[in-house]
């Protein structure tokens, strides 16, 4: 309580001290509760998980934060074709390793991510030519990395975004090379290699059933599985935006004709950009999505993964790709946890 005094003219800024000081009590307890978010999140048999960058390995506070936090970790940039094998006789092993030992001293599970992608490739990759070629550095790559992480790694995104915007197969280095059989080649590669891993399928804009991308992704997934293709879930990223809050009903329907196929359906890049500047409306907006999105994740027939593309804006890859748009993340630029962040836990605890 605060009492009236001759100070009343500095009453409101001690007065707005003492209430972010209360809120940064609770941000730093992780949540409202006092008990840690990744065990809540055991608890309710979810995998609650983000994307991590190489340098988060290397710092103790962000571990701290990270193995408190969430149950799974997704290298954000560190297994990309460019990164972990810049050249072809060169293995860049030390940020994938840090990654994996942060998740085994932390007791997270991972996902791999990416093999098959037109992003992010060595020069030496996007200048393959002819098929044998390709086929043979496909299957080396996907091999090399699989077989070093056995038992570490639970499940990969073996190809990532091979469908266009309209839905039809990307034209891609892999489809020009290799043909239209690469994701057959690619999927058994990865089965061999470490027959134990779950192997999706990962895009975007692929989340609504009743859309041009939503179907044809849906189609194909159908397809590989009917021709044997050893394609056990698929993945939504769900790089949504907040003006245009979510569509539930078309993501559950979605959510529903994957699991009917007998695939698991992860959400796997949960980010939501604010079209600048923020407003609290905006906030808002954002966390319904957020949220919505969570509880989604969690019912029986849900998606059961629910992974954020990174928690912070302060490292966000929004700003830098889609200008005009930020604040994507359950975590503020000076590290705040936002108003929705409270939510999860509650959200987790529900029966
Ligand atoms: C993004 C990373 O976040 C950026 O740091 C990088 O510069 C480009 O790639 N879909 C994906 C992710 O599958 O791999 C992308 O990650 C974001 C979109």
């Amino acid at each position: 309580m605060f009492e009236k005094s001759d100070e009343s003219i500095i009453q409101p800024a001690k007065a707005a001290t003492l209430i972010a000081a209360a809120v940064i009590g609770v941000t730093l307890s992780g949540c409202a509760a006092g008990e840690d978010l990744n065990k809540i999140a055991g608890k309710a048999g979810i995998d609650f998980g983000t994307a991590v960058q190489a340098g988060d390995a290397y710092d103790p506070k962000t571990r701290d934060y990270i193995g408190k936090t969430f149950t799974m970790l997704v290298p954000e940039n560190a297994m990309k074709w460019e990164n972990i094998h810049p050249t072809k006789a060169f293995w860049n092993w030390s940020d994938m390793d840090a990654i994996v030992a942060l998740a085994e001293e932390k007791g997270l599970d991972l996902r791999g991510h990416t093999f098959l992608w037109h992003q992010q490739n060595p020069p030496y990759v996007n200048a393959l030519k002819g098929r044998e070629e390709a086929v043979e550095l496909l299957t080396e790559q996907i091999n090399s990395v699989m077989t070093r992480y056995k038992g570490k790694i639970r499940e990969y995104d073996v190809a990532n975004e091979v469908l266009a915007d309209n839905g039809r197969m990307r034209d891609t280095l892999w489809l020009r090379t290799i043909g239209p059989d690469y994701l057959d080649i690619a999927f058994r590669a990865a089965r061999s290699a470490d027959p134990d891993a779950l192997l999706f399928l990962n895009d975007y804009s692929n989340e609504y059933a009743g859309t041009a991308k939503g179907d044809a992704f849906y189609r194909l997934a159908k397809e590989l599985k009917e021709r044997g293709v050893p394609l056990d879930g698929v993945g939504l990223q769900l790089h949504l935006m907040a003006e245009y809050g979510l569509n539930a009903d078309a993501l559950a329907r979605n959510v529903a004709r994957f699991r009917e196929l007998g695939l698991k359906v992860a959400f796997t890049e949960v980010d939501v950009r604010i079209k600048l500047p923020v407003t609290p409306e905006k906030e808002e907006a954002q966390g319904k999505i957020f949220t919505e999105l969570l509880r989604m994740a969690k019912t029986e027939s849900g998606a059961g993964t629910y992974m954020l593309w990174g928690w912070r804006d302060s490292r966000s890859w929004i700003p830098g790709t889609f200008p005009g748009y930020g604040s994507a993340h359950p975590v503020d630029a000076k590290g705040k946890e936002k108003a929705f962040f409270g939510e999860f836990a509650k959200i987790l605890k529900e029966r």
